[in-house]
């Protein structure tokens, strides 16, 4: 059976802040996960098959690739949720200076639209391909992604109401793996390194 494997990019300078959004690259941390992750696949990867490695469109995403692959797949739709005008600031930031953000998002985090930017529902809609995508797949397919929308494939993967997406835990530096059953997926968890 082929798995899926669904990964956050490593650390970023802005997790480090507590940043939203952004294009930043990845830190010291990031990029150790980055070899852990190389090794991971090798290990991992059934023999014979080649794994598809998908990032989306920023640098954090395709740096956490590149000890596996210097020419992955990127895909705009795997980009993360579009923070709208919140980008780059952080949470407190948003809570304090933006308090009617705060609020309204935190009443219905699901169908909240940022201004100027995305809801996790418009996020679920923008994946519709990648996700046809995946699901025609005969390879190992490597996913690096983001939290909101590996939260989304994950709940479609999984067939968790999409409702539930906001809160689904998706940890930076670990691998979640499903394979493909009958029935629908079984799950593993690998937090790198072991
Ligand atoms: O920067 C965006 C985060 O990955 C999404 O997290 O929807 O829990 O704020 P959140």
């Amino acid at each position: 059976p082929r798995p899926i494997w669904l990964t956050r990019h490593g650390q970023s300078d802005y997790n480090r802040h507590g940043r939203i959004g952004g294009d930043p690259e990845l830190s010291p941390a990031g990029e150790e996960y980055a070899k852990h992750l190389a090794e991971f696949v090798r290990k991992n990867a059934p023999r014979d098959q080649e794994v598809a490695v998908w990032t989306s469109t920023l640098r954090r995403t395709i740096s956490t690739a590149t000890k596996i692959t210097r020419s992955p797949r990127t895909w705009r739709a795997l980009d993360e949720i579009d923070a709208g005008v919140c980008d780059g600031m952080t949470y407190d930031q948003v809570r304090i200076e933006m308090p009617d953000v705060w609020a309204a998002r935190s009443a219905d985090k699901f169908r909240y639209r940022y201004p100027r930017g995305e809801s996790y529902e418009d996020v679920i809609q923008r994946l519709d391909p990648v996700i046809i995508q995946l699901e025609r797949q005969r390879s190992p397919t490597l996913v690096i992604a983001h939290q909101a929308v590996l939260r989304a494939i994950y709940a479609y993967l999984m067939d968790r109401p999409p409702s539930e997406c906001p809160s689904i835990s998706v940890p930076l530096h670990t691998v979640i793996q499903l394979t493909p059953t009958a029935y629908g997926c079984e799950e593993k968890r690998f937090a790198l390194p072991p």
